[in-house]
């Protein structure tokens, strides 16, 4: 029998695609070995051609020019690693319409204009397949689509950011500040130049948009996702809460609450140190998942990086090959945006605990003053902290922790806590997570 032969084109010469491109050339071996393909990467198109890359192409694969890629028919799978949602759109459209089955690793792209692009494939008959967009190596949209199938899933927790998580875990575990910690991320290329949409929680909504979608069958658009980032995390609340028995970390949080509605979140968040995820360091990722027939099921590994991402990607050409990403494009089914109208839980309505930290003024009664206003807001504490000391302007800190209330009324009780002449500064306010554990009766 003839030999299968899958001709691949790529377009984003970068880090990801230099790994995808090593899978390709270098390790056509072991994917012949796996599936009986061939699969040949006969065009990469990047607009820089010059810059070594550390793979060898193949003479005449490398181009600056996307219609070479578009206009040959005989590429059935087109890779796009551009990134970012200008110029990926529109390539990725145009493959779509050429008639190729497309295999991103865009996350962003996915996130706010995911609906339209699986449109325009469904229209064209092709799929696209996303692995890669979601913590890297971790084959967790699989997953979703293929081995928890018979679930209802019922919430995920994920450190879907290897950039805050390595930030976190080192000031954790080295007592540094944010500003340093994040300047060495940097030098040591586990943070980009530019790290906005790590710090401030877009990569990681971007990463929940899509697995919300996929695990609760909702059509979810970016503003769906509540997000706060990591800029304001001090090592002060690091050690406070390490000293109650938590660790900080960002995490993404989707939750099927009772009353139907699901919650889906980014914000830094305090979990029990004895947790799986609490020990998720470093640039690693994770995701607990709950299926309502499976229990939990915990994934790990490298979320980023050359070679898990370039995994992820070529795991997809596969599929695709195979047939697979297609058949399950095809059959994904999720609530429109109309029938989820409502359905997706106000942050004002969520319900969480809270660690509080206030900077008093050291007078009689001030501590008292702060549980009557939480108090008056139906807020109740659970535990408390003050070590003796001075702090800026002669105060000193009261750390707080409460029972489960709703994100409202701790707003409103923290905007009352504020206007009171006893505090220096703003009070610092961090949820607390408590993640469900599967445990043997
Ligand atoms: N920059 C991301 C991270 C990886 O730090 O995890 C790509 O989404």
């Amino acid at each position: 029998m003839k030999e299968k032969s899958v001709r691949v084109g790529l377009v984003g010469f970068g880090t990801v695609g230099c790994g995808v491109a090593r899978l390709l050339v270098e390790n056509g071996d072991i994917l012949r070995a796996k599936t009986g393909i061939r699969f040949e990467l006969v065009c990469v198109v990047d607009l820089d051609t010059e810059t070594p890359r550390p793979v060898q192409l193949p003479d005449g694969v490398l181009t600056s020019d996307l219609e070479v890629l578009l206009n040959d028919n005989t590429i059935e799978v087109a890779i796009e690693l551009v990134g970012g949602t200008g110029i990926a759109k529109e390539i990725q459209l145009k493959m779509l319409r050429a008639g190729k089955h497309v295999v991103t690793a865009n996350k962003a792209l996915l996130a706010v204009h995911g609906s339209e692009l699986y449109q325009v494939a469904r229209e064209a008959d092709r799929c696209i397949a996303f692995e890669a967009s979601c913590a890297g190596g971790i084959p967790i949209v699989s997953a979703l689509r293929t081995g928890l199938l018979a679930n209802d899933i019922t919430a995920l927790y994920g450190i879907l950011n290897g950039t805050c998580n390595y930030i976190l875990s080192k000031m954790s575990a080295e007592g540094t500040d944010f500003a340093e910690t994040l300047k060495e991320a940097q030098a040591k290329g586990y943070a980009e130049a530019d790290p906005t949409l790590d710090i401030n929680g877009g990569d990681s909504s971007h990463k929940l948009t899509i697995l919300g979608s996929l695990a609760f069958g909702y059509e979810l658009k970016l503003e769906d996702v509540y997000t706060e980032g990591i800029e304001d995390v001090s090592q002060d609340d690091i050690r406070y809460a390490d000293e109650m028995g938590y660790c900080l970390k960002l995490l993404a949080i989707g939750q099927k609450k009772p009353n139907g509605k699901v919650s889906l979140r980014v914000h830094p968040a305090l979990i029990l140190k004895e947790t799986a995820l609490a020990r998720v360091n470093g640039p690693f990722n994770a995701i607990s998942l709950f299926g309502h027939a499976v229990g939990e099921v915990l994934l790990y590994g490298r979320g980023a990086g050359m070679m898990p991402t370039a995994s992820a990607v070529v795991a997809d050409v596969i599929d695709v090959a195979l047939g697979n990403s297609k058949r399950s494009f095809d059959q994904v089914q999720v609530k429109s945006r109309q029938q989820i109208a409502g359905q997706i839980e106000a942050m004002a309505d969520c319900e969480s605990r809270f660690y509080i930290r206030i900077m008093a003024k050291d007078h009689p009664g001030v501590v008292a003053a702060y549980g009557k206003v939480l108090g008056d807001h139906g807020i109740s504490i659970s535990g408390a902290l003050q070590h003796e000391g001075r702090g800026p302007d002669d105060t000193v800190p009261v750390v707080i922790v409460t029972h489960e209330t709703q994100e409202k009324n701790m707003s409103d009780a923290l905007a009352e806590i504020t206007e009171l002449d006893t505090i220096g500064g703003k009070p610092v306010c961090i949820r607390i997570v408590d993640i469900p554990e599967d445990k043997d009766d």
